[in-house]
């Protein structure tokens, strides 16, 4: 994907700096990003794989560091191929899980994930998470999610994660986090670059941006931890 679509974006960079506009497929239309680059399914395809290979270090080691033994069901809102919801299934054989993602991405997913021995407790439900609420679940995970929109929508999103979950319940959303003063995480900076590129409002954050954005949604307790590579996670407890 870096490759067949970002590195000729990224030419448009100049562009993009002085009018805030994206540089990719929606330059010149107004489509949103998703229905224009999901429109080709070889381009569907690729850009769902990409994800899992982005996104691969980081789900295992969500998968076993965090603490699922107590819960039973979780949730991955924008699961793409579903790396995510596999990743913890095979590592936690008493927990239950659920890919969330548009309609489109369902035989894709299914299909990725049919491979899997955990197979049986892996679930896709397709949906779009700007029309009604999330699906409820013990534990939900938002995998470079928020940066791909604006700061309403960014709102949006974790408060609907909030309403959805049980008291107790967590919300992990994982990322190419910035550290908070913006002086030093290089390659999470360039990715809110990139994101400037690829999308019309979106941007990467700090992990204390986040932090305050959940304790505004309401939850009473927020962490950060290091995944691998430029992705870290924050967890909020409900
Ligand atoms: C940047 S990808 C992240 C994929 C994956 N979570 C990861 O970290 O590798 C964003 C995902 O959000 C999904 N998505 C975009 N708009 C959506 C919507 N309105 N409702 C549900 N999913 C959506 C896309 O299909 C895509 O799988």
């Amino acid at each position: 994907m870096a490759n067949s679509r970002l590195y000729h974006f990224w030419g448009g960079l100049t562009e993009a700096l002085r009018t805030g506009r994206p540089q990719n497929e929606i330059r010149h239309g107004h489509e949103p990003l998703f229905e224009t680059l999901y429109a080709d399914p070889a381009r569907l395809k690729e850009f769902l794989r990409a994800m899992t290979g982005v996104s691969h270090g980081a789900n295992m080691e969500i998968a076993r560091r965090f603490p699922w033994r107590q819960y039973s069901t979780y949730v991955d809102i924008g699961t793409a191929q579903g790396d995510l919801v596999l990743q913890i299934a095979e590592a936690n054989p008493h927990l239950k899980g659920t890919g969330f993602d548009l309609p489109v991405v369902e035989p894709i997913f299914e299909e990725y994930v049919s491979k899997s021995p955990a197979v049986d407790r892996i679930t896709f439900q397709k949906g779009d998470f700007f029309m009604g609420e999330l699906p409820k679940a013990d534990v939900i995970l938002m995998g470079h999610i928020l940066h791909d929109w604006g700061l309403d929508d960014k709102r949006m999103l974790i408060g609907k994660a909030y309403e959805a979950l049980p008291p107790g319940g967590a919300l992990i959303v994982y990322e190419a986090l910035i550290d908070d003063k913006r002086e030093k995480n290089a390659f999470e900076l360039l990715m809110s670059l990139n994101m400037l590129i690829e999308t019309d409002g979106g941007f990467d954050f700090t992990r204390a941006d986040c932090q305050e954005w959940m304790r505004e949604a309401g939850f009473r307790e927020t962490r950060v931890e290091r995944l691998i590579g430029p992705d870290s996670m924050v967890v909020a407890i409900k």
